[in-house]
């Protein structure tokens, strides 16, 4: 897809401030520090768009990008960082689960592991959740470029098995790999849609 413009339109941490737009929304899901905002700004060519960094926990609220006065991205925090107390970690989950089941807007959502690390528990659940809830969704592995293609075979063996019969997108936002699959993944979803 060519992209003409990509403007960031707010951080929100209630659902008073979801935007009021009927466009599209693409979520980005995943662990802390797995790669989401990496993933978002890679896809769209703009370092620095999405806030990435090595800090586990960066992206605390939803965020929500305009992509060629078309369509939304929606950089989502992470869950299972440790680090984070109980209370706030049960506020972010409820911010993302809520936004999951109530979004009408939502017409993908693209959950994020790590190819290095056999999905977690929490992944599972997610990706559990998204199936029972029939949420349109794909499962993109980042960080490939971090494993030998031996490495990067056998894992996404084990990924895909976790995860059911559903296809798994190899990526990695330093290199680009997996890009074009993602995309067509995004446009598919878009245009499936009467919006
Ligand atoms: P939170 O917002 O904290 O939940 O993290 P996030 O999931 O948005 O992760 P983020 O994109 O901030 O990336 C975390 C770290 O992983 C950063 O240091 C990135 O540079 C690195 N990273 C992300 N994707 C890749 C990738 O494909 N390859 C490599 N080598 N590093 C990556
Ligand atoms: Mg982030």
């Amino acid at each position: 897809m060519k992209i003409s413009s990509v403007e960031f339109i707010k951080s929100a941490f209630e659902e008073e401030h979801w935007p009021q737009a009927a466009l599209p929304e693409i979520a980005f899901l995943g662990r802390s520090n797995v790669g989401k905002s990496s993933l978002l700004n890679s896809l769209l060519g703009v370092k620095g768009l999405a806030r990435t960094s090595n800090t586990p926990g960066r992206t605390q609220a939803l965020n929500f990008f305009l992509i060629n006065n078309r369509f939304h991205f929606v950089d989502l925090p992470g869950y299972g960082f440790a680090r984070v107390p109980k209370k706030i970690k049960a506020a972010w989950g409820e911010m993302a689960t809520n936004y999951l089941a109530k979004r009408i807007q939502l017409v993908l959502s693209i959950q994020i592991v790590d190819s290095r690390h056999e999905p977690t528990t929490l992944d599972l659940q997610l990706h559990e959740w998204l199936q029972h809830h029939a949420k349109s969704r794909i499962v993109v592995a980042t960080k490939s470029d971090k494993l030998s293609n031996n490495e990067l075979k056998k894992s996404m063996e084990r990924t895909q098995r976790a995860m059911g019969a559903e296809r798994v997108i190899t990526y990695s936002a330093m290199t680009g790999r997996g890009r074009d699959d993602v995309w067509r993944a995004i446009e598919a979803a878009i245009n499936d849609v009467g919006f």
